[in-house]
């Protein structure tokens, strides 16, 4: 895997893989094992869209993140596993055992009944056996579909559905911070709509007492007692199906994002190594969740691949206190971390006292992803985290991009606070206005574009690919579209505005706008609703719902509780509203459009220079949602 050390080589390197894409990535591919090799490097349209990378080529992507590396790194330790709780053992796994674990769990889900091809659903807290759990899949070809377990029984069965699995993957219970959460029950709850799954593997965390469902439930050390570790690794077609991850989009449904084994495996490593600049030896955590795609590329597969040892953490940032994370950077001497704005912004706000503990002189590199991060959190970083001495990557990408797109490389892309910076090598921005017209230069903004596949971007979205066109491809013909505003400034630098479309991001969770809505709308006094998304100083956005109550005589608070149940039982916690405004109607164009841009600006806190309001059937609802606003 080639590695970029001078800013001169970015741009030789970067110039090369636009003039010869094919050739660019097919040395890169050539550094993994491959069982076959590709005939052709790349054959794609975005008209389909039809993409593949490494034509016919043949791999198994755990082979090149476990048994390559036996050789060399056996004793090496793949994953520091951090429990909840300080006072709990921490556990290690080394390659050579998380070769043996991934090998056994495989045999266990071929047991249960997997094949090649078959889908299985992975809804888990973060301890090690959810990593063996996706290998395990890679491993015997059977298709991933992690669920993040901060989702409700209905938001799981729903993805259980759509991509009709037949095994799912679970826990006894999860410890996040002070909580114990019952995985199980709601595994249980989900499944009541789920006929099709046959199999549910439990992995004993907490030791509560959980249902067992003869005949289907059973546990994961009992069916690891039944096989040994020898499993061979699946012939897997480069653009055969790796995982499915779903994530929000503008309607109420979630899109199951697809992505396949080659180019994936190719990405997500060069990335890996390029942006945080891994060096042997070096100490790597991630603070993401495996149940987002950060987790899948960068806490899961990249590192892996690179032969790195990472640090795994199944509790959160504020747990028993906020200087938590620094606690376990000093621990285990962690070189590069990587976290989220929103993390940042809550361990700042609680204050300095809880990092002065901490020596922190292990950092070498600072990562940043998921929402834009703001000035003021990028110089708080860099100053009280990385003593002004971490370069900091702030990594512009999304669940359908598989891995980073726009980012600095470490100590080599000099950096900008706010900016994602550059596009790495291979990847092809363009900015365009509403009408799909390139706009070149610089000191220019609108909407984020991208003109030419990468190994790791989206194929398709499962069992719809129409769906896929429709919401990447046919906004600006012959253009993936991100749904991102950007602007690019006079160095050319890439400074990532946030969302255009209906696509919240709530502390790094993505969440549609007509999700929030249409669980909103399940209350039985509710007929309407409109949720929009404001600034939030720690969770980067929050939530304020609009409703219209048919009940007058409603208590408001209690109307505010039951709404937040609905919400936390269709979605999930993470979704809930911060803000409940009861209105009596809201702005609508004579076509019966909600002008969200009003609500947008009122729930910012603006009140004049609202704009246009002529066109709304009813101009005077506007001044009563603005006396109204919370
Ligand atoms: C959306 C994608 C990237 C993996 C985690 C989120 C926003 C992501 C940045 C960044 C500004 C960012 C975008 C993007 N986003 N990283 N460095 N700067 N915005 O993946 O859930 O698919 O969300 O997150 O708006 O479209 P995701």
């Amino acid at each position: 895997m080639s590695k970029i050390n001078s800013f001169e080589e970015y741009k030789t390197e970067y110039k090369r893989s636009v003039e010869h894409p094919e050739l660019f990535w097919a040395e890169q591919a050539e550094t993994f094992v491959w069982q076959k090799k590709w005939d052709e490097v790349l054959n794609w349209n975005f008209k389909e869209p039809k993409i593949e990378w490494f034509v016919n080529g043949k791999l198994n992507i755990t082979e090149n993140c476990l048994d390559r590396h036996l050789p060399e790194r056996a004793n090496q330790i793949a994953y520091y596993w951090e429990p909840n709780s300080p006072d709990e053992k921490a556990v290690e796994h080394t390659y050579q055992q998380l070769q043996e674990q991934v090998c056994k769990f495989a045999n266990v889900l071929k047991n249960n009944g997997a094949k090649k091809g078959d889908r299985v659903c992975i809804y888990m807290p973060m301890v090690p056996e959810l990593a063996i759990a996706l290998l395990a899949c890679a491993r015997i070809g059977a298709v991933h579909s992690v669920v993040f377990g901060g989702f409700s029984a209905s938001a799981l069965s729903g993805r259980i559905q759509d991509c009709d699995c037949k095994i799912v993957v679970t826990t006894d219970g999860a410890y996040r911070g002070a909580k114990d959460i019952p995985i199980k029950d709601i595994v249980d709850e989900a499944l009541e709509i789920c006929p099709a799954v046959e199999k549910v593997i439990v992995v004993q965390r907490t030791d509560t007492f959980i249902k067992m469902l003869e005949g289907r439930d059973v546990l994961w050390v009992d069916e690891m007692e039944k096989v040994n570790a020898d499993c061979p690794a699946e012939p897997m077609d480069a653009e055969d199906l790796l995982f499915i991850l779903y994530t929000s989009g503008s309607t109420g449904k979630p899109k199951g994002v697809v992505h396949t084994c080659g180019g994936y495996m190719v990405y997500t490593h060069y990335t890996f190594q390029n942006v945080f600049q891994y060096r042997d030896k070096e100490v790597y955590w991630c603070t993401a969740d495996i149940g987002w795609i950060t987790g899948h590329s960068y806490i899961v597969y990249a590192p892996l691949l690179a032969g790195a040892s990472s640090v795994m953490y199944e509790g959160i940032p504020t747990y028993p206190d906020a200087g938590r994370f620094w606690k376990i950077i000093d621990k285990y001497k962690v070189n590069i971390f990587y976290t989220a704005p929103t993390a940042i912004r809550a361990l700042e706000s609680a204050g300095e006292h809880f990092i002065k503990p901490y020596k922190l002189n292990s950092l070498r590199v600072l990562g940043s992803v998921g929402e834009p991060i703001n000035e003021e959190a990028w110089n708080w970083y860099n100053q009280n985290i990385g003593k002004g001495k971490c370069p900091i990557v702030d990594t512009w990408w999304q669940t359908e991009t598989g891995g980073m797109l726009i980012s600095p490389l470490a100590g080599i892309t000099k950096t900008k606070p706010s900016f994602a910076t550059l596009p790495l090598p291979g990847v092809q921005p363009v900015i365009v206005d509403e009408k799909g017209n390139e706009i070149e230069g610089n000191g220019v903004e609108g909407n984020l574009c991208i003109k030419f596949p990468w190994p790791s971007m989206l194929r398709t979205t499962y069992g719809d690919h129409e769906r896929c066109y429709q919401n990447y491809f046919a906004t600006y013909p012959n253009l993936y579209f991100t749904g991102d505003g950007c602007k690019r400034d006079e160095d050319g630098y890439y400074r990532i505005t946030g969302r255009v479309d209906d696509v919240m991001n709530v502390s790094g969770h993505r969440i549609g706008t007509a999700e929030v809505e249409s669980a909103i709308n399940m209350h039985i006094d509710i007929v309407e609703s409109a949720v929009v998304a404001y600034p939030h100083d720690i969770k980067g956005q929050g939530i304020y719902a609009y409703v219209i109550c048919t009940n007058h005589n409603k208590n408001h608070e209690s109307l505010r509780m039951e709404i937040l149940a609905e919400v936390t039982k269709m979605i999930g916690a993470i979704a809930k509203p911060d803000k409940i405004q009861v209105v009596n109607g809201l702005p609508k164009t004579r076509s019966g459009k909600i002008m969200r841009r009003i609500l947008r600006k009122i729930a910012e806190g603006e009140t004049s220079n609202l704009g246009d309001i002529s066109t709304l059937i009813d101009p005077s609802v506007v001044e009563e949602i603005k006396n109204g606003a919370l």
